[in-house]
């Protein structure tokens, strides 16, 4: 009786093969700089990933409220209205307006010496599909911006 059940358990798990692979997190570092720069104009998520680990380093030493960065991923048609809406939400809302339907993914701001990071599911990306990352500190988003391509 219990090899049956064994055996029937196992039979679905066959049955079933996508319900059962693993996840896989694909990680991704960018480091910004006192010179209003990320260090990378293109990231890519290979389209096996389920979701992504993005890490962003503050490589400088100015403070967040003088030359602070955040990580803002939309698509690229919304990346500027995105960056717009968050001049007035302010740094204390990290520059990204509250429940910004187009922000798919954004760090917090960060000043010199340190490190943030965001993980999101790939499921918010389209296969094949290009965005843009950017930096949404007032006036950033003209010298940090670049591409994230997806599968
Ligand atoms: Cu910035």
């Amino acid at each position: 009786m219990k090899i049956l059940r064994t055996l029937a358990a196992l039979s679905l798990v066959l049955a079933a093969p996508g319900a059962f692979a693993a996840d896989k997190v694909c990680k991704l570092e960018i480091n910004s700089t006192d010179q209003m720069t990320f260090d990378k104009k293109e990231l890519v998520v290979a389209g096996d990933c389920t979701s992504v680990e993005l890490t962003l380093h503050h490589v400088g030493k100015m403070p967040a409220a003088a030359m602070g960065h955040n990580w803002v991923l939309t698509k690229t048609a919304d990346a500027q209205p995105a960056a717009n809406d968050g001049l007035s939400a302010g740094i204390a809302n990290d520059h990204v307006k509250k429940g910004d339907p187009r922000v798919i993914a954004h760090t917090k701001i960060i000043g010199g010496g340190q490190t943030t990071s965001v993980t999101f599911p790939t499921s918010a990306l389209q296969k094949g599909g290009a965005y843009t990352f950017f930096c949404s500190f007032p006036g950033h988003i003209a010298l940090m911006k670049g591409t994230l391509k997806f599968g």
